[in-house]
């Protein structure tokens, strides 16, 4: 992926430049301007992140903007107070921002719904009120397992409300991933629906939870939202545990003030894959969070009074948490929502919801536009997307072709397009175009947001025009740790150079000095923009009983950018028959859910290693990309690559 990828941008030579007509209103609406508000924010970052803060609402002023001290462990706007709530909701109600539409949401099979700000403020207040009538009170975990309902925003904010840490768990993960998580995070509550919506089917929400939560004894409660008006969908209701939402909202009240937290109180934990078979609870705290979030939407999204913001991404992974919950309402801006599959019931969908609201500014995945393409230009033809007018990309290296097609047929040749680079355990965007100042080149995030030292460094942290990226600096919305695993965040994140974030991706600076992000360089792929860890799903597949041992390689992948091959070596008497093949499919989605289900299972007698016994991945890439292969001198047992490839090219 990464060779193929270097090759197609070296050639790239297509420039484009802020449109006038967008320059003219633009929040920063100079490439000079940014220069300059750039330089200032690496001179004095103290000082521009202090006045950037002082825009928010705070109960008490911070006494310091940043403590290295317990470097890595850095702590932002310290011994502030305030309440993300405060910002996100009660800040608007003394604004005409009080009547405008927070949420525009829409669910799968047609159903419409808009919550003013007024009217999320008043929902939040009073299941923040619930919540404390369960006993939910500050720092508890509370573990969120919802569709892309009004609700799970509302969940999410009634939470920081109380000081609470929230941990939302993408409705696509199983049971066992929740438990894990749930677990892992000692979550006391957790808050899922009867059911939701996706491609025209009901997944029963409850009922996976029902099981994902029988061996926690942490868990003393459980609330279930009703998705629809009427009867619920058929769950199973536990007397004692389970709670029904409208029956406590109906018994709460309003106001219920924030919980005045400190900067450095958690404000949600969230779950990602590494390079080991566990995942990694990632925390992010509030002050820091907030401020970034804040910021980077208002200048990355141009944010203006007008506009109908809308970002796909699903609230479980952290482009939701950021860029649709946080980050647009510290803003004040409308956001759309939107409950399901992007072709149900056609192809059009998407552009049906963008004409019917007037979208402006449209966020989506690499992997949703090689999607688009693949079905073909006469679905968004079908629609007046003349609302538009900004587009933009996140999850993974986009390609050219498709940054083309976006900005041809859904941007019309007059949208600028933001490529931004980022991650969960950054909080918000690190690498990306300011849409009115920067003059971008398709498949390049360009360059560093405001505070952000970025650099292309080799492993003696010397610069270099390819090698690995690292942030050379702290910033704002940056992780504060690994939940229970202070060692594993200082190993992972901090230990490749002295005091610098080592992300895991590599990147190349061109002459101009932009940056082109080219993939992972860990064992961590990237499927259809959801991060999965190979070894992750090598430790699956070997608790399976049939199995002794397993490889899993990621893949170039035409719509997902990669997708995952697993090679898998059986027990003894074991024979590799289809109906097993099938069963460790299920397996799978079983015990980590369907989007990590690899493309392909091979069954392999035995696997290419070193004389140490460490698995040759590399040689297991050019066999399932087709290439050459590559230099087996290493191996202990030459055939066994042979045999391999044989076996494959027959699949
Ligand atoms: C990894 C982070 C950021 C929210 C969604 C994914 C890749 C992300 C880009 C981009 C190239 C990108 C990186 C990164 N990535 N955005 N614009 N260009 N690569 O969050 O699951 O934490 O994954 O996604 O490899 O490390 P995540």
């Amino acid at each position: 992926m990464a060779d193929k990828h270097l090759d197609t941008i070296l050639e790239e030579s297509r420039r484009f430049s802020p449109p006038e007509q967008f320059t003219k209103d633009a929040h920063i609406s100079s490439f000079a301007e940014y220069q300059k508000m750039y330089k200032k924010s690496i001179e004095d970052p103290q000082g521009f992140w202090d006045s950037v803060a002082k825009e928010l609402h705070w109960y008490k002023k911070w006494d310091r903007v940043l403590d290295e001290s317990g470097a890595p462990f850095y702590k932002w706007f310290v011994n502030g107070k305030t309440n993300i709530t405060e910002n996100c909701l009660d800040r608007h109600l003394n604004t005409a921002t009080r009547n405008k539409a927070a949420i525009i949401w829409e669910g799968e099979p047609g159903e419409e719904r808009v919550l003013t700000y007024w009217d999320l403020w008043y929902e939040v207040n009073k299941f923040a009120h619930a919540l404390s009538r369960l006993g939910i009170k500050k720092g508890d975990r509370v573990a969120i397992y919802l569709p892309m309902i009004p609700e799970l925003a509302v969940a999410m904010l009634a939470c920081a409300r109380v000081g609470a840490v929230h941990s939302v768990i993408f409705a696509g993960f199983s049971a066992e991933s929740i438990r894990d998580r749930v677990l892992d995070s000692q979550a006391r509550l957790v808050i899922t629906a009867d059911g939701g919506w996706r491609r025209g089917k009901v997944l029963p929400l409850k009922g996976i939870v029902d099981d994902g939560v029988k061996e926690c004894d942490c868990v003393t409660d459980v609330i279930v939202i009703k998705r629809s008006p009427g009867e619920p969908f058929p769950c199973h209701f536990q007397e004692g545990r389970d709670h029904w939402y409208h029956d406590l909202m109906d018994v709460a009240f309003v106001p219920h003030q924030p919980e005045q937290v400190d900067s450095d109180d958690m404000l949600f934990l969230l779950y990602t894959s590494g390079t080991t078979g566990k995942p990694k609870g990632i925390i992010h705290t509030t002050g820091g969070y907030m401020v970034y979030t804040y910021h980077t939407t208002k200048h990355v999204f141009d944010l203006k009074a007008k506009d109908v913001y809308w970002c796909t991404a699903d609230v479980g992974w952290v482009t939701g948490h950021s860029y649709i919950v946080y980050g647009p309402l510290a803003n004040g801006a409308t956001c759309v929502m939107y409950e399901g599959a992007p072709n149900t019931p056609d192809e059009g969908r998407f552009w049906k919801i963008v004409e019917r609201y007037g979208v402006t500014v449209f966020y989506t995945a690499p992997t949703a536009i090689r999607a688009f393409m693949k079905w073909g230009d006469e679905w968004p033809k079908k629609y007046d997307l003349g609302s538009l007018r900004l587009l933009g990309t996140v999850g993974e290296p986009i390609n050219p072709e498709a940054w083309m097609w976006y900005h041809e047929k859904i941007g019309n040749s007059r949208c600028p397009i933001v490529d931004t680079w980022w991650q969960t355990e950054t909080g918000g965007i690190l690498i990306t175009p300011l849409p009115g100042a920067t003059t971008t080149k398709p498949g390049s995030a360009t360059f560093p947001y405001f505070g952000i030292d970025a650099a292309v460094l080799d492993g003696d942290s010397k610069e270099t025009n390819a090698g690995l990226l690292a942030i050379r600096r702290p910033w704002p919305g940056m992780l504060h740790g690994i939940y229970g695993d202070p060692e594993r965040y200082k190993a992972t994140y901090w230990s490749k150079w002295d005091g610098m974030y080592f992300p895991g991706d590599g990147a190349k600076k061109d002459k101009d000095g932009y940056f082109w992000i080219l993939g992972r360089v860990d064992d961590v792929v990237n499927v259809a923009g959801h991060r999965i860890g190979t070894a992750e799903l090598e430790s699956v597949f070997v608790e399976h009983k049939d199995v002794v041992e397993s490889a899993v390689i990621g893949v170039a992948h035409d719509i997902k950018g990669q997708g995952l091959v697993a090679f898998v070596t059986l027990a003894g008497s074991v024979e590799g028959t289809p109906e097993l093949q099938k069963e460790l499919f299920q397996w799978v989605a079983k015990k980590i859910g369907k989007f990590a289900l690899p493309e392909k299972i091979i069954f392999s007698a035995d696997l290419p290693k070193t004389r140490s016994g460490k698995i040759m991945r590399r040689l297991l890439r050019d066999i399932a990309e087709g290439r050459a292969l590559g230099n087996v001198t290493t191996l202990a047992d030459a055939s066994v690559v042979e045999e391999l490839k044989n076996k494959y090219e027959e699949e």
